[in-house]
């Protein structure tokens, strides 16, 4: 039926309208470079120029907007997309954090709360899951992703469509997702955002591609295409990516949305030599809507009179993209996702808050923990230092689109609630987490001799990492690794709090301090989980989704390095080997690295066959027994190696994992 309502509609439409359903603008708020668009909107969106709106956020305003397009010659709603990528009023810890925690339920349910938000505010459809595959931890937007694992990031991806989507389009508790960014956006070369990408064909299928395919399993509704290049073309401009990948070969029925004025960036990567040019190569490559390039309006129609676009592909895209407001039911009601009342009610759900603290205590990870540094007891002097240790903004990350940051909870206000009187917190601030001044330096020492444990907090600031933050040198910043020196000749015990929305290298800290934990940006309830893990109310279990390099000339570097002709044998006879002379090949911390408070002990392992073929599947067991004492949790990962292949394999490829639970001295299979 809904398919005979669109036939019917498109053939009352102009081409015009057509051109205008394809064509989306953003509100008030940028999130790409200034606008240099020549539309009065609302006039425009009540001359059903305008499908889809961007950056419009709230109950209020959307449905101001909305009451406008419905004022249009045939009443055709509008959609509400809003970047929600860790969480909407509620955050959650950023994408890169959650992914350390592995644990799919964890990560659907906070996918799901931010949904659940979002859907009551006015929203309709996210720009989210980016699922693109990171591997170079100088790109700002590895925090925006599940990583550097291929398996990890597809199980991610469809955790996430289905956390924000549901089981199907149109509830009022459930956004659509967006697959991004159609592809390859990881790989820009050296990390440099927006760079262009140059990849085999072997790298492209087996390493970038699944996630999407993933996505596309579990019903992502939507798919944005990307800046990069690929192997020469853009990726927006892309036939090969857009019309014989995913909607051929994978028969995909959702739309494709732009990046921000990533038509008209054909123009500058000289590929187009207009905007007509560059409107003709994006909707014949199958790109479906135009995100604020101010592109298809001018263009489609005169492109579909002078005979250079088959009006087909007009239709096709619009087909699609009226399709999904069908199956949200706005052409029902309008209105169905901007209700005050239920913005009201859920963003006071408490449970929202008991969610995000969950999943920000699981994606922690735990990198050292000597001499029993972790867990604090709650009792004596604990010097609480560094320049994050106050700070509530940095702990939300980048993307918080509506959240009011001043109800993040700080590690000094999450660790003073836990310790309460019977231990006594001091503080300094040490230097800012930018910057060469060590002026505060003396007092951080002078705090710290009067304490027994020192817990210092240090990283990045919040807008280090996300779009267009691309690290040349992805050390701790400013003069934060001396400031740890200096507090390290107190000679007393310290566990360093790293937050982060990427790798970093901290190497004096990494040799040199007790206990170290990865925090990332841990979101709203960030303070809260920190003192969780760092007292030992929950033991932590994250791992890495990423391989944390030792030096910058390592990158990029992932677990997954192909075999080679000279492998490294013995590491003190490198000569003709393919290694550093300087360095060794090995990572600071490997991929699927993350400690426990007990211990766990592997046995037992069995496999089904000694070999196999494509078509059939082993089955491998092994004994997991608690033997430390406390109850924990475990994160069982499978790699393989195809040994002699047609083409050179990885040294090994992650399969599969199971995080498993146990107290002490049980043993699980
Ligand atoms: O969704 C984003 C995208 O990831 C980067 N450019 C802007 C879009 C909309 O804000």
């Amino acid at each position: 039926a809904i398919e005979q309502r669109i036939t019917e509609l498109l053939s009352q439409m102009t081409l015009e309208e057509k051109a205008g359903q394809l064509t989306q603008y953003s509100g008030r708020e940028l999130t790409g470079p200034a606008s240099t668009r020549k539309t009065d909107l609302l006039n425009s969106i009540r001359g059903g120029q305008v499908g889809s709106m961007l950056n419009v956020k709230g109950v209020q305003d959307t449905r101001a907007i909305q009451a406008e397009a419905l004022k249009s010659r045939l009443h055709i709603p509008l959609l509400f997309g809003l970047d929600v990528i860790h969480g909407y009023q509620t955050v959650f810890p950023v994408p890169l954090a959650e992914a350390a925690s592995w644990d799919m339920a964890a990560i659907r349910q906070s996918a799901h709360v931010a949904a659940r938000e979002a859907a009551a505010a006015g929203i309709h459809w996210t720009f989210a899951p980016m699922v693109d595959v990171g591997r170079d931890p100088r790109w700002g937007r590895v925090m925006e992703g599940a990583g550097e694992d291929t398996y990890l990031g597809s199980q991610i991806a469809r955790a996430r469509v289905l956390g924000f989507q549901g089981e199907r389009l149109g509830g009022t508790d459930a956004v659509m997702a967006c697959a991004k960014h159609f592809a390859a956006y990881g790989a820009a070369i050296a990390g440099r955002d927006y760079n262009a990408v140059d990849l085999s064909p072997q790298q492209l299928w087996e390493v970038y591609l699944p996630p999407f395919k993933a996505a596309v399993d579990a019903g992502a509704a939507t798919f944005m295409n990307s800046f990069n290049t690929l192997n020469g073309v853009p990726a927006t401009g892309s036939k090969y990516l857009q019309r014989d990948i995913l909607k051929g070969q994978w028969q995909y029925p959702g739309f494709v949305v732009s990046d921000w004025g990533s038509i008209r960036e054909m123009v500058s990567w000289g590929y187009a030599s207009d905007i007509s040019e560059a409107s003709r190569h994006a909707i014949t490559a199958g790109n479906d809507m135009d995100m604020e390039n101010d592109a298809y309006f001018d263009a489609l129609p005169k492109l579909v009179q002078q005979g250079k676009v088959d009006v087909a592909l007009v239709d096709d895209a619009v087909r699609r993209i009226l399709r999904k407001k069908f199956e949200l039911g706005l052409f029902d009601d309008p209105y169905k996702f901007s209700d005050a009342k239920r913005e009201k009610k859920v963003f006071s759900d408490p449970q929202h808050r008991v969610a995000a603290r969950d999943v920000a205590r699981k994606s922690m990870v735990l990198l050292k923990n000597e001499r029993n540094a972790l867990p604090l007891a709650a009792q004596g002097k604990i010097a609480l230092i560094g320049p994050l240790a106050k700070s509530k903004r940095d702990l939300a990350g980048g993307w918080t689109v509506i959240a009011d940051t001043t109800q993040i909870v700080s590690a000094f206000e999450g660790i003073s609630q836990r310790a309460g009187k019977k231990a006594q917190l001091l503080y300094a601030k040490g230097c800012d987490a930018t910057g060469d001044s060590g002026a505060g330096f003396a007092q951080a020492v002078e705090t710290a001799k009067q304490a027994d444990v020192i817990v210092l907090c240090l990283g990045e600031t919040w807008d280090m990492s996300g779009e267009a933050k691309s690290r040349a040198d992805i050390s701790l910043p400013g003069v934060q690794e001396e400031l740890f020196l200096a507090l390290k000749a107190t000679g007393k015990p310290i566990v360093a709090v790293l937050f982060a929305g990427r790798p970093m290298i901290f190497n004096a800290i990494a040799d040199q301090a007790d206990a170290i934990l990865y925090a990332w940006f841990p979101g709203s309830e960030g303070g809260r989980a920190l003192s969780d893990v760092l007292f030992g109310d929950y033991n932590p279990a994250g791992k890495l989704p990423s391989t944390f390099p030792r030096l910058m000339g390592q990158i990029p570097i992932s677990y997954q390095q192909y075999s080679t002709g000279r492998p490294v044998v013995d590491p003190k006879n490198i000569r003709y080997r393919s290694a550093y002379i300087d360095a060794p090949n090995t990572p600071r911390y490997a991929f699927g690295h993350g400690l426990s408070y007990t211990t766990f002990k592997y046995s037992d392992l069995k496999v089904s066959q000694p070999r196999m073929t494509v078509a059939e599947t082993v089955q491998v067991s092994c004994t997991l027994t608690n033997t430390g004492s406390r109850a924990g949790e475990e994160v069982v990962q499978l790699y393989l190696r195809d040994k002699v292949a047609s083409v050179v394999r990885p040294s090994k490829s992650l399969r599969t994992s199971a995080k498993s639970a146990s107290s002490p001295a049980k043993a699980r299979r």
